[in-house]
């Protein structure tokens, strides 16, 4: 009899953490406590990526048009991520846990800014795992500033029209080094992209659950390395 290989496990997990605020009112619950069940769900999440060997998690924890909600909710996210930074800087030490942050960072407080730098830079050394947090992060965003440094080498004779290609663009993305991401989840049933790495996203499996993102927790991830490890990445190609 012969065994059965094991399920490959996505190497970089995308996930859109969506439905925190439907979450908290349904309980009646101001939305700041949807975030705060949502920041426990990252917690979560990060260790069970760990624990299932996924090397790269990029999360899309504050996007650029979520300028646009109350002043309140906006402070209060702030704070919850500087709350989460200080609760699990050492796990991340404990784990080789890289934080990396990838997104229009100099709109953001400089306070979570220098908060975001000194964590980056304290585990830059670590290699056994990614956390990447999309923070005024857009994917047009993204490409227009991949484009403006692009288009800066050209006009500064450095790189030519003709030789740009797609590794070009690559090159010049927030982090050019971190591997596209396999699998793409997104809590709370919605059915979009949101402006979520549009250019990463091309070849990814997606997963979509009903669940909203304050009750994910380990298991929910497992369903979804599960599901992927069920699907056929073709990539436009025959099989
Ligand atoms: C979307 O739910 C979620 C966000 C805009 C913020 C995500 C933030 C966290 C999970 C907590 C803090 C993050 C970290 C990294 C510690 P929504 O508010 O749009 O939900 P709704 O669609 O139900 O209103």
């Amino acid at each position: 009899m012969s065994a059965t290989p094991p399920a490959p496990v996505p190497r970089h997990i995308a996930i859109i953490m969506d439905g925190n605020g439907r979450w908290a009112q349904q309980r009646g619950w101001p939305r700041i406590k949807g975030h705060e069940a949502g920041a426990e769900s990252v917690q979560a999440v990060v260790r069970a990526c760990r624990d299932a060997g996924v090397e790269y998690l990029t999360l899309y924890a504050f996007s650029v048009e979520n300028w646009r909600r109350p002043r309140e909710e906006i402070s209060g996210l702030m704070r919850l991520l500087e709350h989460f930074l200080d609760r699990n800087e050492d796990e991340l030490h404990e784990n080789e846990i890289r934080l990396r942050v990838i997104g229009r960072l100099a709109d953001l407080p400089k306070l979570i800014q220098r908060r975001l730098a000194k964590t980056s830079a304290a585990t830059a050394d670590y290699h056994r795992g990614n956390l990447i947090l999309a923070l005024s992060y857009g994917g047009r965003a993204e490409l227009v500033d991949a484009m403006r440094g692009i288009a800066g080498k050209v006009a500064a004779g450095e790189l030519k029209p003709d030789a740009i290609d797609e590794a070009t663009v690559a090159a010049h993305l927030y982090a050019p080094d971190v591997p596209d991401p396999d699998l793409m989840v997104r809590t709370s049933g919605e059915l979009r992209l949101s402006n979520f790495l549009l250019w990463q996203l091309s070849y990814a499996e997606w997963y979509v659950t009903d669940v909203l993102w304050p009750d994910f927790r380990e298991a929910d991830l497992h369903a979804a390395i599960d599901a992927y490890g069920r699907r056929k990445r073709r990539y436009g190609a025959v099989s």
